[in-house]
C-alpha cells in the first residue's frame, strides 16, 4: 500500500515480472482494510499516508498477516519503534525492486517455517447498507470477524443507535451458525414479569393463562444466536436464571420439571453502564463476566465523523428512489452541518434526519435548512 500514484503504479508494474506474486495495491489503509481477507500473505506499506497513517494500520491488521515498512528517512525511527507490531522488514525509500523482492523472498521464508494456521475472516457482504470507513468502526469489525466464529458470548456496548443490532446481526451471519435462527429479544420491551416465560417457555398449566405449552425463546434460537437487547433491564430474579441456564447448558420451562439441553450463542447490548448497575446492585456481577467475555465497543457517530456523510447520501438515494423523488444533493452548507452537528441519537437520528429532508424538500439541493439542526441544538 501506497498513497503515492506514481510510486505504486511503478511497484505494480515491476512486481508483475514475478509470477510467483499475485499482487493487490491499495492507495490508503481504510480501503485496504475492507478487502484484505485470508488470501492475502504479506502486506507492504508506506508509513506516512492520509486517512490512515502505517502504524494505525498495522495496529489494525493485528498480526494477521506479515509486514514490510517502505518508508523515507524521516519515518524509519518511527517505523523502526513497530517493531513489537510484528513488522518483518524495513525497506529505506528510494529503493530498487530487487531489494523489496529479496525482503519479500526472505518473509515468504519466515513465512514458511512458522507456517500460521490463519483463521479465515470474512468480508462485509452488504457493504452498501453496512458502511464502515473510520478506522475506529473497522477496528470494531476486525474484532468481530476475530470472534465470529467462535462461540464466547459477545456484549456489544454503546450509545442507542450505533448500530449494536446491526453488529448482532453481523456476527450471527459470519458465524458457523449462520443457517440456524437468530433469536432478538428486547428486555425494555417486554414485560418485566413474561420475560422468564418468552426465555424460557412454558408447560401447558404452568399458570392460568397457559391453556397450551409454548417454546421459549431459547429453544426457538437452538443451534443459533440468542441477541439480548437492552440486557441492563433484565430484572433481577431473571438473570440468575439466564446465568443457571448458560453454565448449564439447559432451560426448564416454567411448570416442566425435565430440563431441555440447548446450545445457543449468547450476543446481548446495552447502552447503559453496567459496571455502574453492578454497584448500585441492579445487575448480577456473575452474570455480567458471562455475558462479557468479548466486549465490543460501538463508537458514537461524533466520534466516527467520517461515515456521517458516506451514511447520508446512501440514505438521501435510498429514500429518493423508494420515494420516487428524482435524484437529490446536499449542499455544502447542509454538508457542514451534518458534520458539526454531535448526533445524539447517532445513525438513528442521522437516518431520519435525512429521510425528512429527502421528503420535505422543494428542490433537488438539499439544504441547511431544511435539515432542521439548528433547533436541535447545532
Ligand atoms: N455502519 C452503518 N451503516 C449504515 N447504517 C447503519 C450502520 N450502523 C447502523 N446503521 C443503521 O442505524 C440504525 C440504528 O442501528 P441499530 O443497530 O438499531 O442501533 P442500536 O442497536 O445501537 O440502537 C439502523 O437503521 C441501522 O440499519
Ligand atoms: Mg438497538
Amino acid at each position: 500500500m501506497e498513497d503515492d500514484i506514481n510510486m505504486r503504479k511503478s511497484l505494480q508494474i515491476a512486481m508483475a515480472d514475478f509470477k510467483e506474486f499475485e499482487v493487490t495495491t491499495f492507495k490508503n489503509a481504510v480501503d485496504a482494510l475492507k478487502v484484505l481477507d485470508d488470501s492475502f500473505e504479506l502486506v507492504i506499506t508506506d508509513i506516512n499516508m492520509p486517512k490512515m497513517d502505517g502504524i494505525e494500520f498495522i495496529k489494525a491488521l493485528e498480526g494477521r498477516y506479515d509486514v514490510i515498512i517502505m518508508t523515507g528517512n524521516a519515518t524509519l525511527q518511527r517505523a523502526i519503534e513497530s517493531i513489537h507490531l510484528g513488522v518483518k522488514d524495513f525497506l529505506l525509500k528510494p529503493f530498487e525492486v530487487d531489494t523489496l523482492i529479496d525482503a519479500i523472498k526472505r518473509v515468504a521464508k519466515m513465512a514458511q517455517i512458522i507456517k500460521k494456521t490463519k483463521q479465515t475472516e470474512p468480508k462485509l457482504n452488504n457493504a452498501d447498507t453496512f458502511i464502515a470507513t473510520s478506522a475506529k468502526l473497522l477496528k470494531v469489525i476486525n474484532i468481530a470477524n476475530k470472534v465470529s466464529k467462535t462461540d464466547v458470548s459477545i456484549l456489544l456496548q454503546g450509545e442507542s443507535g450505533v448500530g449494536k443490532e446491526v453488529f448482532a446481526t453481523y456476527i450471527h451471519q459470519h458465524s458457523n451458525r449462520k443457517n440456524k435462527p437468530m433469536i432478538s429479544l428486547n428486555m425494555a420491551a417486554i414485560p418485566d414479569n413474561l420475560i422468564e416465560s418468552e426465555l424460557f417457555g412454558y408447560e401447558k398449566g404452568a399458570f392460568t393463562d397457559a391453556v397450551d405449552k409454548k417454546p421459549g425463546e431459547f429453544e426457538k434460537a437452538n443451534g443459533g444466536t440468542l441477541f439480548l437487547d437492552e440486557i441492563a433491564e433484565m430484572p433481577y430474579a431473571v438473570q440468575a436464571k439466564l446465568l443457571r441456564a448458560l453454565q448449564e447448558k439447559e432451560i426448564r420451562p416454567l411448570g416442566s420439571s425435565k430440563p431441555i439441553k440447548i446450545d445457543v450463542r449468547i450476543v446481548s447490548a446495552t447502552n447503559a453502564n453496567l459496571v455502574q448497575k453492578i454497584q448500585n446492585g441492579e445487575f448480577r456481577e456473575d452474570l455480567y463476566y458471562r455475558l462479557n467475555t468479548i466486549p465490543l465497543n460501538i463508537p458514537p457517530l461524533r466520534e466516527r465523523t467520517e461515515e456521517i456523510l458516506p451514511i447520508a447520501k446512501h440514505i438521501l438515494e435510498k429514500n429518493c428512489k423508494e420515494y420516487k423523488l428524482g435524484e437529490k444533493i446536499f449542499s455544502q452548507e447542509a454538508q457542514a452541518d451534518l458534520l458539526a452537528y454531535k448526533w445524539p441519537g447517532n445513525i438513528r437520528e442521522l437516518i431520519s434526519v435525512v429521510q425528512r429532508a429527502a421528503i420535505l424538500s422543494e428542490t433537488n439541493i438539499i439544504t441547511a435548512d431544511s435539515l432542521y439542526l439548528h433547533n436541535r441544538g447545532l
